[in-house]
């Protein structure tokens, strides 16, 4: 496969956060950040530092959790950053990001993650999974890498993280346990495996978030193959990958 088409594959993003400049994302988000929950972290932040509320900008207050959030992550310190955060006030926080992704990235919008379906299809034309299960394979391990914003549309394509209601501004609360949980499902370096096993009933086929198991929509952990195709046999024969790609020569990425 020629580097040019690895790149279609991965970077086929970029052109449609160019060409939607998501605007319900942007909705939800400001909805989120001037409602009750963000204004009361907002608040107490100003409370804190004794700043007026009109001075700390939105942005700050996201600083400030961002800068707790990755030094405790990738430094494992606790800096004096995370102090003006309680447990509560950090999920009004990881709420509004999730929120952002689910808008721009996740279920928020079809065209999201039918974006995706171009790599989804790649996925499934891979040898074995195309032909007659034929062996030996030629190629035996396929890796492909690329950016979150890449996996959460794919992940939601296949139907993964999805929970009984949508993110939105006014449900925090219900949300508040939420399968769409991005720092869980994409962290800094998140990946998605399928792995095709041949087993006596038949080939199986299983996704691997983190490398944990995850379930397809309905089945089981390490369904038949023959099941996977059959949930998504709309998607294998019908998204358009010429229409989702269109464009793509235009941007530099
Ligand atoms: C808050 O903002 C106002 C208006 O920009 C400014 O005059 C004031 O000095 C600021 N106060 C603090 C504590 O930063
Ligand atoms: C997301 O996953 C992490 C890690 O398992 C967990 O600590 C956190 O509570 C989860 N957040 C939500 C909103 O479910």
């Amino acid at each position: 496969m020629s580097l040019q088409k690895d790149i279609s594959l991965l970077c086929f993003l970029k052109m449609f956060v160019l060409l939607l400049n998501n605007k319900e994302a942007v909705v939800q988000v400001t909805l989120f950040e001037e409602g009750p929950e963000m204004s009361k972290v907002h608040q107490r932040l100003s409370d804190q530092l004794q700043i007026p509320y009109a001075n700390i900008t939105l942005g700050s207050v996201e600083a400030a959790y961002y800068l707790c959030a990755y030094e405790f992550s990738i430094l494992g310190l606790v800096t004096p950053w995370c102090k003006l955060f309680d447990r509560a006030e950090a999920q009004v926080m990881d709420y509004a990001g999730d929120l952002g992704l689910y808008w721009k990235r996740g279920y928020g919008h079809e065209v999201n993650y039918m974006s995706s379906c171009v790599l989804f299809h790649n996925l499934f034309n891979l040898q074995p999974f195309n032909k007659d299960y034929s062996f030996p394979v030629s190629e035996v391990v396929n890796v492909q890498v690329g950016h979150a914003e890449t996996l959460i549309p794919l992940m939601t394509l296949l139907g993964l993280f999805k929970g009984k209601i949508s993110l939105d501004a006014n449900n925090f609360a219900e949300n508040l346990h939420r399968p769409f949980n991005c720092s869980k499902n994409v962290p800094f370096a998140a990946n998605l495996m399928a792995a095709l096993w041949s087993c006596p009933d038949g080939f199986r086929l299983q996704f691997r978030v983190n490398e944990n198991p995850v379930a397809l929509p309905g089945l089981s952990y390490s369904p038949l193959y023959e099941e996977v195709k059959k949930l998504y046999a709309d998607l294998l024969q019908g998204c358009n990958e010429e229409e989702y790609q269109l464009g793509l020569q235009h941007t530099d990425w």
